[in-house]
């Protein structure tokens, strides 16, 4: 089985693995397997042509991406709507800073992958966090607090879904009450997609993209995608905007000014076959996730008393709850104790939570849980 194989990576430059070689890596969101053979193989063939000039995007990749829009998600997209880009947080930069004046407002909803919770600073802008809240043992929305929150000078809502950390795969009913607060209340709306490929329940729980909204919740919608995730080729850097209203396309577009460089032209080429050629090597993974993720929530019921891990919908990566433990600051603990790297879930806005990296070798998570348990062993005594 691929997905088996242990590749060693430190010595790489990767982020994961070389930051902090001492330590052993379950943080940062990209996973440990070689990615599908229609990738490399694409890389290799454009590499080999020999001339690595300024790249825009060829016809095959929007091709991809629009016949990838309507396969998957049934969105009809036109071209004009596509914006590409090298990657997808300078996109929530760029839509913090493009639909924002100083003293307004954005709003999101915690815990968040951090940089949602950092944008607006480069808009010199405050954040509102609005934590998800627990109902019927799922994450989700609480409007009541948004309403309360909300103000005239609240401007964009950034959305994650797929949701990280707590892997929820929001629901239609979600999104379109997220869509209908933001119309209320003529915010832009931006769908930060990057884990949409990643729902591990397909097809029972399929996804739902905001470009299925009706379409005057479209009005306003900044959609974002990538298949950086799902592919395993982050560090190509390559990601779309869906902007269909051409109006808001533009400032999101203006606002680019000088601050982004050309997008890399090996990229384009790994991104089309990604999408045309990736989907029984995509179908593989998430069979392969799912028994890492039952597995390491089996390991939370079972090993670590008093901690709690969400029912994760879609993602690799996994919040686990430290409080009812007695364990404050559980990734400082284990990065000194177990020589263990997982991301501190402070950084997302949960305290006394950590995030477990699971798209990697199962040989791995049962490393890295092992290590887990014998250190909250320790940790009790
Ligand atoms: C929700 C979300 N958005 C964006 C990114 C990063 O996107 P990029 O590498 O294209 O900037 C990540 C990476 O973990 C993510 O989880």
């Amino acid at each position: 089985m691929q997905f088996d194989t242990i590749i060693t990576r430190r010595g790489t430059g990767s982020i994961k693995w070389d930051r902090r070689p001492e330590l052993d890596p379950f943080w940062v969101a990209d996973m440990d397997f070689v990615s599908p053979p229609c990738v490399l193989d694409a890389i290799q063939d454009r590499l080999s042509h020999g001339v690595l000039g300024y790249a825009q995007a060829h016809a095959g990749i929007s091709e991809a991406v629009l016949n990838y829009l309507q396969n998957r998600h049934g969105a009809t997209i036109s071209e004009n709507a596509l914006v590409h880009l090298g990657g997808l947080v300078p996109a929530l930069s760029l839509a913090a800073r493009g639909f924002t004046e100083p003293g307004d407002n954005l709003m999101t909803c915690t815990p968040v992958y951090y940089p949602f919770l950092h944008v607006g600073k480069d808009a010199k802008i405050d954040t509102i966090a609005i934590p998800h809240i627990l109902q019927g043992g799922r994450w989700t929305f609480d409007f009541e607090e948004m309403e309360k929150q909300v103000s005239s000078k609240t401007k964009i809502f950034i959305l994650c879904n797929p949701q990280n950390p707590l892997g929820r795969n929001f629901t239609k009913a979600e999104i379109v009450k997220v869509a209908d607060f933001c119309d209320r209340h003529q915010l832009i709306l931006v769908s930060d997609e990057i884990h949409c490929d990643l729902v591990l329940n397909e097809p029972d729980q399929a996804f739902f993209s905001a470009l299925n909204l009706p379409q005057r919740l479209r009005q306003r919608l900044v959609v974002l995608q990538a298949p950086s995730k799902t592919y395993n080729i982050a560090g190509m850097g390559y990601a779309f905007a869906v902007i269909e209203n051409p109006s808001v396309r533009s400032t999101f577009c203006a606002t680019r000014g000088h601050t982004l460089s050309e997008i890399n032209c090996l990229a384009f080429y790994a991104a089309e076959a990604a999408y045309k050629h990736g989907e029984p090597w995509r179908q593989e993974l998430l069979t392969y996730l799912k028994k890492n993720r039952d597995t390491l929530t089996q390991f939370v019921h079972t090993e670590l008393p008093g901690c709690s891990i969400p029912d994760i919908e879609a993602t690799y990566l996994a919040l686990i709850d430290t409080r009812e433990a007695g364990m404050k600051n559980p990734a400082q603990y284990l990065e000194k104790d177990a020589k263990v790297w997982v991301n501190d879930g402070a950084a997302f806005g949960a305290p006394d939570h950590f995030r477990f990296n699971y798209g990697c070798p199962h040989a791995r998570v049962l490393e890295g849980i092992d290590k887990i348990k014998a250190s909250f062993d320790r940790y009790k005594r």
